[in-house]
């Protein structure tokens, strides 16, 4: 089976089928990672490259590790300590690259379609790793892995994305992934940062109190306030943010029923999320780390696969 695209710019591209397979064949290099030799030969003689122009960890590292896994060689290319710091266009940087014979372009950028725009002017395949405000599909699809690894399935699942929704492409992702494969949608927060647009056109539930978000649903991913992308405040402050919508280990206990907290990372400690919630028995943000290798892999794998 292949995907029915070339690159993976978003999950608002997919259909379900590509969805479920990439969720299955990552299912299969879990496996292998379990294995003592965790490396296979698959993507032997590809070579593929890092573009990374915004900060990361896990996801750069990530992706790093799933190439090597998968016997690819890999570059890495870090904005800050490059020629784009002297004034060359993305484009020319790209193609310079491209001419040393590089098949694949794993990309991060502030500017959100930087990757659209590429995949216009390029022959590699590109996989986008977050896109400014727009999407960030890897991350969507290994939160639906983990969903799925912890509770058995996806269809009529109820997920509660809790926070920043407004400038989260970890959100705006998750809605596309997760209407596509049925589950039941809502998103909470302070009104200022849920916007009517995106709510309406994804015809998703909304809740401002926290407290019945967490009675609702089944699996509450929380995200980050990303106040490098706020440039005038939202809020009232953090520790307000904190009291308001912060994720507490007393909210958790007065449910009547457990619930999955999920986290894309980094988190901050004590504002969305306090420290007992994100170490303690509800979380599964390690395993979602953990799982994010194996679906990188298989997105690569899949998209190396298809020739054209
Ligand atoms: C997210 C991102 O970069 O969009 N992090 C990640 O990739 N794990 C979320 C965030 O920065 O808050």
């Amino acid at each position: 089976m292949k995907l029915s695209t070339k690159h993976l710019l978003g999950i608002k591209d997919l259909n379900k089928e590509d969805i479920q397979l990439i969720l299955s064949t990552a299912q299969q290099f879990k496996e292998v990672l379990q294995r003592p030799v965790k490396k296979v030969p698959s993507l032997r003689d590809v070579t593929i490259v890092n573009l990374f122009y915004e900060n990361s960890t896990r996801t750069r590292m990530s992706f790093e590790l799933a190439e090597r896994r998968l016997s690819a060689d890999v570059l890495n290319f870090t904005a800050s300590s490059s020629s784009a710091a002297k004034g060359e266009t993305l484009l020319d940087t790209v193609n310079n690259i491209l001419s040393m014979k590089v098949d694949m372009v794993v990309m991060r950028h502030s500017a959100s379609g930087a990757p659209h725009f590429l995949a216009q002017h390029i022959p590699a395949a590109i996989v986008n790793a977050g896109d400014g405000i727009n999407e960030h599909p890897t991350q969507a699809l290994l939160d639906a892995f983990s969903m799925q690894e912890r509770l058995g399935k996806l269809e009529g699942l109820k997920v509660a994305i809790i926070g920043d929704i407004m400038h989260s492409r970890v959100a705006l992702s998750n809605m596309y992934l997760l209407k596509k494969m049925g589950a039941e949608i809502m998103v909470a927060g302070p009104p200022t940062l849920i916007p009517k647009y995106i709510t309406e056109a994804l015809d998703v539930r909304v809740e401002y109190n926290v407290q019945r978000a967490l009675e609702w649903c089944d699996v509450a991913n929380v995200l980050r306030i990303q106040l490098e992308r706020q440039n005038q405040p939202l809020f009232s402050s953090l520790r307000e943010y904190n009291l308001a919508y912060g994720i507490k280990r007393k909210l958790l206990d007065g449910l009547k029923k457990e619930i999955v907290i999920m986290h894309p990372g980094p988190i901050n400690r004590g504002v969305e999320l306090d420290s007992d919630v994100a170490d303690g028995p509800h979380s599964i943000v390690l395993n979602q780390v953990e799982n994010g290798v194996a679906v990188r892999m298989a997105v690569l794998y899949l998209l190396a696969g298809r020739e054209n």
